[in-house]
């Protein structure tokens, strides 16, 4: 297998929703469907307390999937429950591990006033349980069909005390904040910015699936001091995309003639048609000796790589349009790529062996387009190189959400590891931990082709 973003569920994956009526089940097959989930997610490490545990076996998940079949609202991934007129899904049941993950990491308490954003009540009636009676919990949602069938779920299944809020969250409705602010916010849709800091009490927990560069990190924050840190290791996940006025700008590109498209969701968008002459033409190929074995995820790479090289993109090609342009063409997943000027440079592997575990062992490989392709791809090498011996071993990097009124106004100077958001200025700090998986002893050629 070739290595590639490591995602372990993506619920944005398209696909119509089958609406198939459950089969007659008797009412303990459902209970033991849910303890069996409980018992998955327990034993991968999803649900952790004894608190998470509990609301999870607790709560009927099916209720707030009456469309699915039993097996399909226990199975451990997401069940669309709503889709835009292109066959995308809009809004979904998320998957129980992905629920698990960033429930453990809200750490709400009995008496907490918590918040979701992103409804379907399933994950509202989990938070009910963990707060308790003494608590409170604001499920808020952007389209009305979806907060209709929130509230009519929530109270089927016992907890009509969800306070069911329908609203963009870029306009969080101050009503809705309590005094204090709320104790923990649960962001249930891919958002590339956090305009909620304020809404938070002192030490509040946020819970988000933040995109960085195309990149979605699901991750734990504490409040301190009006910022956000985080605490928690960070998930690679994927969600459904954020509508109305948070709703991320990909700024895609594509280069004339090549069905090559570039994208710089964070940071200023480069002139690409300058691109298309080089891209016709052989690349060089700087190795960087550093390896990845055929399953071993390397989304901590390209977070760094993100934030280190200006003029930082993401590459990806027509998946039915094969004009041969770039070769080996990029995996399913946009790779890592940077323009300069009329060059450009993209990450690439190549397979070197099959690895101790036959699943392959590849080394990281940097492809350069145009008069400055080389040193363009020896500019993303060093960096590869850099980040395998300074960070690798970490087990991931430390992110700051400060707002960005107290914050400098954003130059046009690349400052790296910072990334600029409307509301926010998001700071990737990598603490100094090398890598432990061996480079290439024998560096063979530094250039070839
Ligand atoms: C994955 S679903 C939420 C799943 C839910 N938390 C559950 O119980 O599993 C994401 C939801 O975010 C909502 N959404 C999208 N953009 C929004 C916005 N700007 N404000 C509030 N909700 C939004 C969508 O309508 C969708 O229902």
């Amino acid at each position: 297998m070739l290595p590639s973003l490591h995602v372990r569920t993506r619920p944005t994956s398209p696909g119509r929703n089958t609406v198939t009526t459950p089969p007659a089940t008797e009412v303990s097959d459902v209970s033991e469907l849910r303890q069996q989930l409980v018992e998955q997610l327990r034993a991968d490490n999803h649900i952790r307390t004894a608190a998470v545990e509990r609301a999870f076996r607790t709560v009927p998940r099916h209720v707030f999937a009456p469309d699915a079949a039993l097996e399909a609202a226990y199975a451990n991934d997401i069940v669309p429950t709503r889709h835009a007129p292109d066959g995308r899904v809009i809004s979904s049941v998320s998957a129980p591990w992905l629920q698990a993950d960033m429930l453990e990491a809200a750490r709400m308490r009995p008496g907490h006033r918590v918040l979701e954003i992103g409804s379907g009540g399933y994950n509202a009636a989990l938070m009910a349980e963990l707060v308790g009676p003494a608590g409170h919990v604001t499920t808020l949602d952007i389209d009305p069909a979806v907060t209709e069938r929130a509230t009519r779920f929530l109270t089927k299944a016992g907890y009509g005390r969800v306070r069911v809020v329908t609203a963009d969250a870029e306009h969080l409705p101050t009503s809705v904040v309590p005094d204090g602010g709320f104790d923990a916010i649960v962001v249930t849709v891919d958002t590339w910015d956090l305009p909620w800091i304020r809404a938070l009490a002192e030490g509040g927990r946020l819970v988000a699936p933040l995109r960085l560069h195309g990149y979605h990190w699901a991750i734990g924050f504490s409040e301190v001091k009006g910022a956000l840190h985080s605490d928690e290791p960070l998930i690679v996940c994927g969600f459904v995309a954020m509508q109305g006025d948070c709703a991320w700008e990909t700024n895609r590109r594509t280069v004339p003639g090549t069905g090559v498209h570039l994208s710089w969701e964070d940071g200023t968008p480069l002139p690409v048609g300058q691109l298309a002459p080089a891209l016709t033409r052989e690349p060089t190929v700087t190795r960087t000796h550093v390896t990845v074995g055929g399953q071993e995820p390397f989304d901590a790479l390209t977070l760094y790589l993100a934030g280190a090289l200006p003029g930082f993109c993401r590459l990806e090609v027509d998946p039915d349009g094969d004009n041969g342009v770039l070769n080996p063409p990029p995996q399913h997943w946009p790779g890592a790529a940077i323009v300069r000027g009329a060059s450009l440079a993209r990450l690439a592997t190549e397979r070197i062996s099959d690895g101790d575990d036959g699943k392959g062992l590849y080394e990281f490989v940097v492809h350069g387009y145009g008069d400055q392709g080389r040193l363009a791809a020896q500019e993303m090498a060093e960096q590869v190189e850099h980040w395998q011996r300074n960070h690798r071993g970490a087990r991931c990097p430390v992110i700051t959400a400060r707002p960005a009124a107290g914050c400098a106004p954003a130059g046009t100077d690349h400052e790296p590891h910072v990334f600029a958001k409307k509301h926010t200025r998001i700071t990737v700090d990598w603490p100094i931990v090398p890598g432990s998986a061996a480079l290439l002893t024998d560096p063979g050629s530094c250039d070839a082709g």
